[in-house]
């Protein structure tokens, strides 16, 4: 798997180092109840986000539940597509009313898919809204939604690693890293197999 890569773009040291500051900037953030930090709710968008919220979740020492949004982009194996809910994947209580929410996703791109969340779970009315990024690419539409948290900015390259795929795959990698481009051409179309 790793001779299909033709650059490591962030190590695993990286990567943990980040999750260590985000993890306190976002304990940091949280509002004082009760002289203690209010409880988090931490919603990642699957399957993207949940290598990155693992190991996040395990670097917030406070009170927090965890539930899942599902979207997946239907778009060509490297570019956005049209981004759809999976509702049977999706585990939201009915309402949020006073909880603080963060959002999670791996990456924010064209910005469709944290769009989406971000109207799903306005609606169920949370005290607080958020949301946490481990990449942004440099698109106008990424930098037009809105993010608190965001763990890397990176060029407009295609990646792979640490939960992104190309057509499903790669998402073990350990690192963030550029898959070489013949071996984006040959998965390329592929649309099939990316869920
Ligand atoms: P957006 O809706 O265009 O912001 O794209 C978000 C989704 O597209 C992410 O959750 C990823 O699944 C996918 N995506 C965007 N860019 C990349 C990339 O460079 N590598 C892998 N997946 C990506
Ligand atoms: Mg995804």
């Amino acid at each position: 798997m790793e001779t299909d890569l033709e650059s490591i773009l962030i190590t695993q040291d990286q990567i943990a180092h980040r999750l260590d500051e985000l993890a306190r900037q976002m304990v940091a953030d949280l509002p004082v109840e009760d002289g203690q930090p209010a409880e988090l709710a931490l919603i990642p968008i699957m399957t993207g986000a949940l290598v990155f919220t693992a190991d996040l979740i395990r670097r917030i020492p406070t009170m927090l539940r965890l539930y899942t949004v599902a979207i997946a982009s239907y778009g060509g194996a490297t570019t956005p597509g049209q981004a759809k809910m999976n509702r049977g994947l999706t585990s939201l209580p009915k309402d949020l009313t006073g909880r603080h929410v963060v959002l999670v996703d791996d990456i924010l791109d064209s910005g469709q898919t944290i769009s989406m969340a971000q109207d799903h779970v306005r609606a169920l009315n949370p005290a607080s809204l958020k949301t946490c990024v481990l990449l942004r690419k440099p698109t106008d539409a990424a930098r037009n939604v809105p993010a608190e948290y965001v763990g890397f900015d990176i060029p407009d390259r295609f990646v792979v690693g640490y939960g992104l795929d190309l057509a499903g795959y790669y998402r073990n990698l350990p690192m963030i890293a550029v898959p070489r481009p013949e071996v984006i051409h040959r998965h390329t179309g592929d649309q099939a197999a990316r869920l």
